[in-house]
């Protein structure tokens, strides 16, 4: 059966009114990567990152998913084997209906202590104090996400390297293609033989290794490639 594989990035969330990193209106332009997305700033003032993860988990739950993630979700429900590999942390993808989804960058909802290493869902927003406290032992908690010059989870990279590798079809939606290990899957994907297409509204890194851009908007390119990855999907039934 035909493999479609996507690659997401903070773009397909755009739509739904999360803000990106990058670019006009990122979120990198306001605030300082060092302060809020390292671990040195996160030991330097606990609080004022988890204020920051507060306020973006709010905005998060008061989001939707958009037609991108509900159409990705629908061809995983129509054909089985599609996977979402995602960078995003907002955890859209599921609550549109995917199941066959890899967070490479952690999931903002859930929290890690760092007294016991106990690692749970924590949906309050706003939380009753920052930094929280874990419900098991009382040690400080983190978000359990990935920030710059840590390493990604090792079964969610390397069952990602795999499917990268195994796809027929690998769609990259809404990433700037700057950050890696992430950023090499397409080209993984492109040497295993996979035809990649990319949906961005703007030229990335990432355009010269797909065989396809869709200059297009998240749901509009993915409104336009739909049909096609029926087609391909069925193709592969055959
Ligand atoms: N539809 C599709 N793509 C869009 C849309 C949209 N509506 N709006 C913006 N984009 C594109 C931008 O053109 C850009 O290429 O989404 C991309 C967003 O890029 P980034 O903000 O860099 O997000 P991402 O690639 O996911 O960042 C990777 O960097 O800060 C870290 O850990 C964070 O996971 C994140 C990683």
């Amino acid at each position: 059966m035909a493999k479609v594989v996507f690659f997401t990035g903070a773009g397909v969330s755009a739509e739904s009114g999360i803000p990106t990193f990058r670019g006009k209106g990122g979120l990198w332009e306001k605030f300082k990567v060092e302060e809020l997305a390292t671990p040195e700033g996160f030991f330097r003032d606990p609080a004022k990152v988890w204020e920051w993860y507060d306020m973006r988990r709010r905005a998060i739950a008061e989001a939707q998913p958009n037609e991108a993630h509900i159409l990705m979700a629908e061809l995983e429900r129509e054909c089985g084997d599609v996977w979402v590999i995602t960078q995003n942390v907002d955890g859209l993808h599921r609550r549109a209906g995917s199941k066959k989804v890899i967070e490479l960058h952690g999931n903002i909802w859930r929290v890690r202590c760092l007294e016991c290493g106990a690692t749970y869902y924590e949906y309050r927003t706003p939380l009753p104090e920052y930094p929280p406290r874990c419900r098991e032992c009382g040690g400080m908690l983190r978000p359990d996400v990935v920030w710059f010059g840590e390493p990604l989870p090792v079964d969610a990279l390397e069952k990602a390297w795999d499917l990268a590798k195994a796809a027929d079809f690998f769609v990259v939606v809404g990433t700037s293609g700057l950050v890696y290990p992430a950023a090499h899957l397409p080209y993984v994907a492109r040497e295993g033989g996979a035809y990649v297409v990319e949906i961005n509204p703007e030229e990335t890194p990432l355009s010269s290794v797909a065989h396809e851009v869709i200059r297009e908007r998240a749901t509009v390119g993915m409104r336009k490639l739909f049909p096609r990855l029926v087609r391909e999907c069925e193709r592969g039934r055959t």
